[in-house]
């Protein structure tokens, strides 16, 4: 997709000449809008109003009959975003200050939502404020552990999400405050130790009740395991991780950094194993995790390297929302 709507415009930062750190790429950008399907006259609530240019794109897509709500944790960012809305003459687009969690009832309901942070669930207010079968793209959790993010696209039936589909993509989280430290997950850590090398190293372990001393060992332990190369394509990372989450029957999925390489992976009782974004596999403890994870690969394998696209969401109420997760 391409548009008219100048990215430098709305991602310089007028005071310093940079870019503004929130802004994400025009690509991934064009990809989700055109995930979102957006017609003139539509009404769409975006989370996550960054720097305005998505609003200014979404404002062009639904044109002068349609309208655009935008909401952003970050008092600056909306001041700055709605200031240039205003000098751009976009009068159908709204920006408020406000966590995006609870959507933006006054406004509702909407015909699309987008969200550009990841929410840990389906916002059980996004799917209230949707209009029948809108459509919500959005980033999300897909297991209870940092970093582990989907992009869905969902249409709403009936008050529920369905007709679900996922891509891979990763957005920072959402949170109740601005933050400006994008370099490590902010929840969902168990333990961040320092390595010997003076690195860095975290580990989440889905469900986070491992006491914290035996989170730091495993971290630890990781963190010193000299990575096993070539256990799968660097290409294919992303979809084998996902797989290997969603179909993970024994063991506990974790996401960690080694201090020099981030991956996905998950524990057993006396080992865990890593699977790194470069392809290899940092192991501790019995060979038992190595062999799940053998199995898993090969299943992988057999079933023809399934992707994201191969994968069907599901997903299951929670308190706040609806959980999604993806089944192969
Ligand atoms: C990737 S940036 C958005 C980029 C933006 N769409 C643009 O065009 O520049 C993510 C944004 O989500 C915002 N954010 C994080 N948590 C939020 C929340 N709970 N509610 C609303 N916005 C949130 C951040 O402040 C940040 O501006």
């Amino acid at each position: 997709m391409t548009t008219a709507i100048d990215y430098e415009y709305w991602t310089t930062d007028a005071h310093t000449g940079e870019t503004i750190p929130q802004s994400s790429s025009p690509a991934r950008i064009a990809d989700m809008v055109a995930l979102a399907d957006i017609e003139p006259g539509m009404r769409v609530l975006e989370i996550g109003t960054g720097t305005g240019y998505t609003a200014a794109v979404l404002a062009e897509k639904v044109g002068a009959s349609g309208y655009v709500v935008s909401v952003d944790v970050d008092q600056e960012l909306v001041t700055r975003a709605a200031d240039l809305h205003k000098k751009s003459g976009n009068t159908h687009v709204e920006i408020h200050h406000a966590d995006g969690t609870t959507g933006r009832e006054n406004g509702a309901p909407y015909d699309r939502i987008i969200g550009w942070t990841t929410p840990h669930v389906l916002p059980e207010p996004w799917v209230r404020q949707s209009a029948h079968r809108a459509v919500i793209v959005t980033p999300v959790k897909i297991a209870d552990i940092a970093n582990a993010h989907a992009v869905i696209r969902c249409r709403i039936e009936h008050g529920k999400p369905a007709e679900a589909s996922a891509q891979p993509g990763s957005f920072i989280e959402m949170t109740p405050e601005p933050v400006t430290d994008f370099g490590q997950p902010l929840r969902y850590v168990d333990s961040i130790v320092t390595t010997e090398a003076g690195e860095r190293a975290w580990i989440s372990i889905s469900g986070h009740s491992v006491p914290p001393e035996q989170a730091d060992a495993i971290t630890r332990q990781l963190a010193a395991a000299e990575p096993q190369p070539e256990w799968i394509d660097p290409a294919c990372w992303r979809e084998f991780t996902a797989y290997m989450l969603g179909t993970l029957s024994d063991g506990t999925p974790i996401s960690a950094s080694t201090g020099t390489g981030q991956g996905f992976g998950f524990t057993t009782s006396d080992s865990a194993v890593l699977v790194l974004r470069d392809g290899s596999v940092a192991a501790c403890g019995t060979a038992a995790a190595l062999a799940t994870l053998r199995g898993i690969r090969d299943a992988w394998e057999r079933a023809g390297q399934p992707g994201y696209d191969a994968a069907t969401v599901a997903f299951t109420a929670a308190d706040d929302g609806w959980r999604p997760s993806l089944r192969y």
